[in-house]
């Protein structure tokens, strides 16, 4: 982490398609995040188009090639020690003096030798909504119905399988259980008459667009 650097650098983590990731490009560009710079992008996918959007705003992208568990596979114990891809990226971010790391679609599991180098500083873009402590099994929506938690993989398509009236997105501290850390802001969505979870999906990332930019003015405000 850069000490002497009076601005906030992003180290941004993409799997895909970077629409977040655009948010915060967009927020830095239009002077909405003052004091933030995004040191670095990263993909675990070289032809994630989130890459392409950062080299057309000459931000320092990399390919990362990541042997690791996916997602799904969330109910695994997290790893004592840290894979290589981790060991790189650690490398990596320490070069580029980044000092908030953003998962923004970021679809590899961090172990928790990797996040305890970074303590507080993980956050993550979750398209379902989390209790304040982002623990437990469900979570009560403001007109105080009581939801299931939808964590891992598949997120919007399991609010919409298990027929609940509101979900939404929410930013995250990462912790080493997979979508379960504190939350830092989020937004309740609610579902339409025969949304799909692509339709669903598309609006959520609507509301996570203003979410991701809130979330690192907060963090850039603690620091
Ligand atoms: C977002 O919906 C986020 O909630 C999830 O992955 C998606 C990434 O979208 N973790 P994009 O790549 O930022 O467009």
């Amino acid at each position: 982490m850069s000490s002497q650097n009076p601005s906030l650098r992003l180290g941004v983590l993409i799997s895909g398609s970077g629409s977040n990731l655009q948010a915060l490009i967009d927020a830095i560009e239009s002077q909405k995040l003052p004091g933030v710079e995004i040191a670095l992008v990263v993909s675990n996918k070289a032809d994630a188009y989130g890459l392409q959007r950062a080299l057309k705003h000459r931000l320092p992208a990399i390919f990362l090639s990541w042997g690791q568990r996916t997602v799904g596979e969330q109910f695994i114990a997290p790893k004592p020690t840290m894979s290589e891809s981790e060991i790189r990226l650690t490398a990596l971010l320490r070069l580029f003096q980044v000092d908030l790391i953003v998962l923004a679609g970021w679809m590899r599991i961090l172990s928790a030798a990797f996040l305890e180098q970074f303590p507080q500083r993980v956050i993550n873009i979750h398209p379902a909504l989390l209790p304040d402590d982002g623990t437990g099994k469900t979570y009560t929506t403001s007109d105080g119905t009581q939801i299931p938690v939808f964590r891992g993989l598949h997120a919007v398509q399991q609010a919409l399988d298990a027929g609940v009236k509101i979900t939404g997105s929410c930013v995250h501290f990462v912790t080493p259980e997979v979508d379960a850390g504190p939350v830092i802001c989020r937004q309740e969505v609610a579902i339409e008459e025969g949304e799909t979870e692509e339709t669903l999906h598309e609006r959520l990332k609507v509301v996570e667009h203003r979410l991701i930019v809130e979330a690192v003015k907060r963090c850039k405000s603690v620091e």
